[in-house]
């Protein structure tokens, strides 16, 4: 098991690193069940990670130099709290460096980055039967029983842009 924390660096992720996200993120989502749901590729990640507008950002775990984990979030704002949040879309460290304080070290990164920027939560969905479960509550995350995930798209999303007879 991995142990010395003095040899690990967590950083944000720059454009040099749109490979390693890539394949990171794939290795997530086979992990998942979905090994074809990435739709991202480093072209894209670059794109809208790296360029004038960021649409999120990501932090890199490395141990002497080698990528063993990330974090990739997005940004949401709510009225409620008047002001932004952090939405984790990945978090995902290499097997063989598990429980060694990476995914701790990486979320640390983040709750330092909303202290430092005023955001005021960090959210992120988790798939029932993960056993990441036990690693979010762990570090103080709750499960919010009382509020259930819905999402608008595809099919769905086009069909209610189209123009209706309820339209005029
Ligand atoms: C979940 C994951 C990111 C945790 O990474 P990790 O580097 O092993 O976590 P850490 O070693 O930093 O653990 C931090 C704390 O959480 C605990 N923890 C870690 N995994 C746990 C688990 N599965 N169940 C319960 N507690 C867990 C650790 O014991 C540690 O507690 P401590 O600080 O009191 O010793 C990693 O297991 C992983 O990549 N899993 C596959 C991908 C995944 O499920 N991602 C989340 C998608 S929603």
């Amino acid at each position: 098991m991995p142990s010395d924390p003095a040899s690990l660096v967590v950083r944000p992720a720059t454009i040099d690193d749109v490979d390693t996200l890539h394949r990171f993120s794939v290795d997530l989502a086979t992990y998942e069940d979905e090994p074809d749901a990435v739709g991202s590729t480093p072209q894209t990640l670059a794109r809208d990670g790296f360029g004038e507008n960021p649409q999120f950002g990501a932090l890199i775990a490395e141990r002497e130099g080698k990528a063993v984990g990330f974090a990739l979030y997005t940004f949401n704002y709510s009225v409620w709290t008047a002001a932004r949040g952090l939405f984790i879309e990945d978090i995902w460290v290499v097997p063989e460096e598990r429980r060694g304080g990476v995914a701790r070290a990486l979320m640390q990164g983040l709750a330092r980055e909303c202290e430092a920027k005023g955001y005021k939560r960090i959210d992120l969905n988790v798939l029932d039967w993960n056993p990441a479960r036990g690693f979010y509550e762990r570090l103080g995350y709750r499960w919010i029983r009382n509020w259930l995930p819905y999402r608008l798209s595809g099919e769905a999303l086009a069909a209610l842009a189209r123009p209706s007879s309820k339209d005029s």
